[in-house]
């Protein structure tokens, strides 16, 4: 009977950790999705201001938004070398600064839809701010 009992467990067992490796896509990292994001900001950036590219604009905002929602799936791998007790905090203040990142995506986009170009460039402004602000405190 005991035999049947660990037969028993240890195929659960073993179910779970072939479950664990199971194929799945693989995430991308941070350095990745951040690698996408940096080359759309860098035309967004000076081009926000100009009225006529507000349709390529309104892409590359586009665009940026979702990278800025895959951002939430992983964290920064800093965040694993501070003292155990400082990541929780550290990592929730990754999260709202990647959340406020999303949120800038979506005003900056109704404001282009609003033809409010002024609020256009502040979120793209907000936006750089949070760039630098993530970049002081996550990069390593
Ligand atoms: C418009 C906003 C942003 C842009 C355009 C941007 C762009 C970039 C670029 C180009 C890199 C270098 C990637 C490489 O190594 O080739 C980078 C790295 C990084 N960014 Fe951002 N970023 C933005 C916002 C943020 C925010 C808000 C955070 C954090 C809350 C953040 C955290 C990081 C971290 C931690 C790295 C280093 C990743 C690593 O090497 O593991 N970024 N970013």
């Amino acid at each position: 009977m005991k035999n049947l009992i660990i037969i028993f467990v240890s195929f659960f067992a073993l179910q779970g950790a072939f479950a664990e490796t199971a194929p799945t896509a693989p995430a991308r990292d941070l350095k990745a999705i951040m690698k996408d994001m940096g080359p759309k900001f860098k035309v967004l950036g000076p081009q926000i201001v100009d009225p006529r590219k507000n349709p390529e604009s309104a892409k590359l905002i586009q665009e940026l938004g979702v990278l800025a929602r895959e951002s939430l799936t992983v964290r920064p791998p800093k965040i694993a070398t501070l003292p155990a007790a400082e990541q929780r905090a550290s990592e929730l203040r990754y999260l709202r600064m990647i959340l406020e990142l999303n949120l800038q995506t979506v005003d900056a986009e109704e404001a282009l839809a609003a033809n409010n170009q002024a609020a256009a460039i502040e979120a793209v402004k907000q936006m750089g701010n949070l760039r630098g602000e993530g970049h002081d405190e996550f990069r390593e």
